[in-house]
């Protein structure tokens, strides 16, 4: 019998309660770091080693860091639901909580890419978490980090609106829905198909988005009482 298709969109609110630093909540990162500087292709083209020293930074937060009781909740449900993941995180936290489909739509923190051949893609491990301008692949190559920067296309976007279009449960959480085009996905999803949002501080949605006002390890509880058969 065919499972429902459950897609789930996230963002930095799935991570905070796994101690990772927001974007746009008071004392985020954006409150830190001016972020045309570290996450912009103009910002990289200007001073590539405050980048790299910012990912660097980020990815020494990240292996400290463990998935929730909301990462492992939306691993319960795929017991039931084809589920997929949709995440705007450049963390692993969902892979590390198990989920078996996740879609990055700004990248991945723990990879790098050769600057000449963006096709090679490297992993980096937790003992070799740091690069550099100097940084160089098996190739002699110049290396930067696999994210996508502001200013940057958003490869992943096209296979997000069709996971979308296909959902028969869409759920949005932790996002502002600040960002383009990630905050559009929800307009793609069919009309009739119910559509939850978690989020303590939620953006304005359509009043046909169920809005659970609680963090995401709550929110993810009472989610799966609400979708389990
Ligand atoms: N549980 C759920 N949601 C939470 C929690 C929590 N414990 N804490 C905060 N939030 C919510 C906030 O209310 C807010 O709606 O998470 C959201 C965080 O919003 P942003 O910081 O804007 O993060 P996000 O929406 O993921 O940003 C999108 O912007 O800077 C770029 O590339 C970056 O992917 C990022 C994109």
């Amino acid at each position: 019998m065919k499972k429902p298709k459950l897609v789930i969109s996230t963002g930095a609110g799935m991570s905070a309660e796994s101690g990772i630093s927001t974007f746009r909540d008071s004392g985020g990162l954006w409150d830190k770091y001016p972020v045309m500087d570290v996450a912009s292709a103009d910002g990289f083209a200007r001073n590539p080693e405050l980048v790299h020293s910012f990912y660097n930074t980020r990815r020494h937060e990240l292996v400290k860091a463990q998935p929730n009781a909301g990462h492992r909740g939306l691993v319960e449900l795929e017991q039931w639901y084809d589920t997929y993941v949709i995440t705007q995180n450049v963390d692993n936290l969902h892979e590390r909580a198990g989920s078996e489909h996740v879609l990055h739509l700004h990248g991945e923190l723990m990879k790098v890419r050769s600057m000449k051949h963006p096709e090679r893609v490297y992993e980096l491990s937790e003992g070799n978490l740091d690069t550099t301008v100097d940084t160089r692949d098996e190739y002699g190559d110049a290396v930067r980090p696999h994210i996508v920067f502001f200013q940057e296309a958003v490869p992943n976007i096209e296979p997000a609106i069709e996971l979308a279009s296909e959902a028969d449960v869409f759920v949005v959480i932790g996002t502002s829905l600040a960002v383009y085009p990630a905050a559009s996905l929800l307009h793609y999803v069919r009309r009739g198909v119910p559509v939850y949002y978690i989020d303590p501080n939620p953006a304005p949605v359509p009043d046909y988005v169920t809005v659970l006002r609680m963090p995401a390890t709550k929110g993810v509880e009472e989610l799966v009482r609400l979708l389990r058969p």
